[in-house]
């Protein structure tokens, strides 16, 4: 009886099945490195969603917690990692902050101390409910708290700086926060702050995690604010690296896999790694004897579509575009597996029937965000993903009994 997959659709990836990103990860290495001698290094982990920001960013906390092979074991950092989600004030983006740098502070010979210094913002440090994690207890008036906000760092590094050789700050789910007035201008005079105070710089990583157009609200309202950070582009991943991962995975779950359904899983999940988890998953409960075979494959590919459509897309497919015919030239276009097409080359593939509607069919869907029309009279689906999920419910469709379509 299984009871645990190796695969974690939906949510960031578990150290020891966290594949690939050499590049970036040699990037925030470098950027560590600077860091632990007293720079100040910001950078913005970027993609589109589900293309593995968080992990990334969950991977580098590790390395700065935990000994590893790929730094030195006395580079060890404060880490703060913040999911801002539920932040709709900047007083409340900056409470979530100090919350976080403190209750990663374990040394609670340190806590009475801190929460005298601060007590204009502080009540209570204190174990939680269960004696696992810690919890601060904040005063109600905190409008002060963003302009205080550098100085209150500086005290915290001051009081772990021997034992540490920086902090790392994380700002994921950054989707509500980079809208709330001031935001940007937060950001760049706090990090400016950091470079006037040249005497004794703060050994700060800032990342920001979040999609492109995060930024540019961030430019938006501060120009400059952008030109901060420097960007970690996180793209698919490559065929080595989602074999490597799958292999992994199953491997761990002592589970063997034929050659054809490993490359066929590869293959449809495009190298996207919310996808390779979803059918990877999908993939692992269909199986039945440890061993997945081909019909496994197709099987959990199936079930992946589902999960996929359900969670993400169901609505753009069939909701946004009634018609089937309409439909059907969005299947060829998804079977036809290229990244951009033409006009020419979507003509290419229809029937005559489908042709007479191509005007149509183009104008609705770039209307709805059912396709992104390039330049040059180009076309590609908004997102991978989704093109996958086109493809996959478009072998769903061929596959169904005649009569029920
Ligand atoms: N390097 C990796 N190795 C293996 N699996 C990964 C890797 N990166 C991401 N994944 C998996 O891909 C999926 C998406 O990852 P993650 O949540 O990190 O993406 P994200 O870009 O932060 O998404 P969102 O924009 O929704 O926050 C998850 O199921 C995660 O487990
Ligand atoms: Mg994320």
């Amino acid at each position: 009886m299984k009871e645990i997959s190796p695969f974690s659709p939906g949510r960031p990836v578990p150290v020891e099945y966290f594949v690939g990103r050499k590049d970036e990860i040699n990037k925030l290495i470098k950027g560590i490195k600077q860091t632990s001698v007293g720079q100040n290094i910001n950078a913005f982990i970027t993609g589109e969603r589900g293309i593995g920001k968080s992990s990334l960013a969950l991977f580098v906390k590790y390395l700065l917690e935990n000994d590893n092979s790929l730094l030195p074991k006395d580079i060890k950092f404060l880490t703060a990692y913040c999911f801002l989600g539920p932040a709709k004030t900047l007083p409340e983006v900056c409470k979530l902050m100090v919350e976080k740098l403190i209750s990663s502070i374990r040394d609670e010979s340190l806590w009475g101390k801190i929460k005298s210094s601060l007590n204009k913002y502080i009540d209570s440090i204190g174990l939680d409910l269960f004696g696992i994690g810690v919890k601060v207890g904040f005063k109600k008036d905190l409008e002060d708290l963003p302009s205080d906000f550098y100085s209150i760092v500086k005290y915290i590094w001051n009081m772990v700086r021997d034992k540490y050789k920086g902090i790392m700050l994380v700002l994921d789910d950054i989707n509500g926060t980079t809208k709330i007035e001031g935001f940007s201008m937060f950001l760049k005079s706090f990090i400016d702050g950091i470079a006037v105070d040249y005497k004794e710089r703060l050994p700060l990583l800032f990342l920001l995690v979040g999609i492109p157009e995060r930024m540019d609200d961030l430019a938006r309202e501060q120009p400059s604010t952008a030109r901060i950070f420097d960007v970690i582009d996180l793209r698919l991943m490559s065929k080595e690296e989602s074999r490597e991962f799958v292999n992994r995975a199953l491997e761990s779950v002592k589970t063997g896999i034929a050659e054809e359904a490993l490359n066929f899983i590869v293959q449809y999940s495009g190298g996207f790694p919310a996808l390779l988890h979803e059918i990877g998953d999908a993939v692992y409960w269909t199986d039945r004897d440890n061993y997945i075979s081909m019909d496994d494959a197709i099987d959990g590919i199936m079930v992946a579509a589902e999960n996929v459509g359900r969670k993400y897309f169901h609505r753009r497919l069939y909701k946004e575009m009634q018609s089937k015919t309409h439909r059907r030239i969005l299947y060829k276009m998804a079977r036809s597996q290229k990244e951009i097409l033409t006009r020419k080359d979507i003509l290419a593939m229809l029937n005559d029937k489908e042709r007479k509607v191509i005007d149509t069919f183009l104008n609705k869907s770039i209307n709805r965000g059912i396709l992104r029309k390039l330049e040059r009279g180009e076309y590609e689906f908004p997102s991978k993903l989704f093109g996958l999920y086109v493809l996959l419910e478009s072998i769903k469709e061929k596959n169904k009994p005649r009569g029920t379509a």
